[in-house]
């Protein structure tokens, strides 16, 4: 059963290690050089640094590195715990003047964003990585996201697409069961996301698979994809198997 309880108590019990485990000094850190990377380059191609806001933040270690060049960032998380860990980790690395806020807060009482403080709206860039896939409510999440961006946002999406390896492994790990965390028939893959998106308001832009190193998931496959990937001859595979980013921008006159 999906349940936003199950999800909360998942990542409260992650948090105060999930730094250590996936953050940018961890084992992980080519996996997650690989997210930022990506984030980095469209926040770059703002003219101006944006107004961010990170839906599913954990512990907020992209906003940190994003911090010099965006405006101001919020990141808002279901789980106490990132969030705390997300508050200590900006004072310790950037100071108390950052400008950065963090806050809980459970996107599926999205409508109640404003009650928060009276400036969540103008976003200019909104992202959710490795976070959509376990929320609920995500249609009425993305209309709400659109009501509260600039005419010009972009909305990124990160996401491990429906057929990734780590999704299919914890598939025939957990064959018989139900799903822990995210139930893959309603995770949203690419296309999934591109027709939900455009009933609430996003046009699709552009997407960019994810090419994670070995280390970020440990497995065969993902090695031979990543050593095909070397000569980019497999990124239509990693687009199907992988995880995707996608980028979306508010459908004028729309909603
Ligand atoms: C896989 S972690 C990714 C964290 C971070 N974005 C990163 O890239 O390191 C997913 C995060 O989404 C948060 N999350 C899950 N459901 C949520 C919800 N309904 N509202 C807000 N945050 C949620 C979890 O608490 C967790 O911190």
């Amino acid at each position: 059963m999906h349940d936003v309880k199950v999800v909360r108590e998942f990542f409260e019990k992650e948090a105060m290690s999930w730094e250590r485990e996936h953050g940018p000094d961890s084992e992980r850190k080519d996996g997650f050089q690989a997210v930022y990377s990506v984030l980095r380059s469209i926040v770059e191609s703002f003219p101006q640094p944006p107004k961010l806001l990170d839906m599913g933040c954990g512990t907020g270690a992209h906003l940190r590195l994003l911090s010099p060049i965006v405006r101001s960032a919020v990141g808002l998380d279901l789980a106490e715990g990132m969030i705390n860990e997300a508050k200590a980790l900006a004072e310790r690395q950037i100071g108390p003047n950052s400008n950065l806020t963090f806050i809980r807060f459970d996107a599926s009482d999205i409508e109640n964003i404003g009650n928060l403080r009276n400036d969540m709206r103008d976003f200019d860039m909104v992202m959710i990585v490795g976070a959509l896939e376990h929320m609920l409510e995500r249609e009425k999440l993305l209309r709400t996201l659109h009501d509260i961006c600039t005419p010009d946002c972009q909305l990124v999406v990160v996401s491990p697409s429906k057929f990734s390896i780590p999704f299919l492994i914890e598939r025939v790990r957990n064959f018989g069961n139900p799903p822990r965390l995210c139930p893959s028939d309603t995770h949203f893959s690419l296309g999934k996301l591109k027709k939900v998106a455009l009933q609430c308001g996003w046009s699709f832009q552009f997407a960019r698979p994810i090419v994670a190193p070995p280390s970020h998931y440990a497995g065969g496959p993902t090695k031979l994809m990543y050593q095909l990937d070397k000569g980019r001859a497999a990124l239509p595979i990693l687009r199907f198997f992988g995880t995707y980013c996608g980028v979306f921008t508010p459908t004028r006159g729309a909603v």
